[in-house]
């Protein structure tokens, strides 16, 4: 778990998770904090295991993950997509890290689109679909105080139980 481990101590990587906590103090919905992005890193890979991808590796699963929502805080601040804008400012941290250009594609591709419910397309890859899954069933709905304001309530597969 190298590379994980340089994005880990990245501190470029360590500023986004601080904006993040930053702009969410006042929130009661979901936060986007560290615990959040290693839920999400973890039960991408157990998704991956699940499927039995073998071109996905561990390392690659865990940086989608834990990368995926870093510039979560520039969409309160500014109003952008975090989608693409995490998929952006994952770039030099995957370098860092010392990823491939073909694994940064990837993992990237597979941030920018975490966000879509669309699983039908066949232009998105099994880690794209990992981690957007993966996303749903890190949240515990259904011991979630906000729910009854959360627009999303109805559509979260963890509304009546723990599912990873
Ligand atoms: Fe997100």
């Amino acid at each position: 778990m190298k590379k994980v481990n340089a994005i880990l101590n990245n501190p470029v990587y360590l500023d986004h998770i601080e904006k993040n906590i930053g702009e969410e103090k006042e929130r009661s919905f979901c936060r986007h904090h560290f615990d959040h992005l290693l839920d999400v890193a973890r039960i991408t890979y157990i998704l991956i295991l699940e499927e039995g991808n073998p071109f996905i590796s561990r390392e690659m699963s865990y940086a989608a993950g834990l990368l995926h929502d870093i510039g979560r805080w520039n969409e309160y601040r500014e109003g952008v997509d975090h989608a693409s804008y995490s998929a952006e400012l994952a770039e030099p941290i995957l370098t860092e890290a010392g990823f491939t250009a073909a694994e940064k594609g990837l993992i990237k591709k597979a941030i920018s689109e975490h966000r879509l419910k669309d699983e039908s397309s066949k232009h998105r890859s099994p880690l794209s679909l990992a981690l957007s899954r993966a996303d749903s069933f890190s949240r515990l709905c259904y011991r979630c105080e906000a729910s009854k304001m959360c627009r999303k309530f109805d559509r979260q597969p963890t509304r009546n139980s723990l599912k990873y």
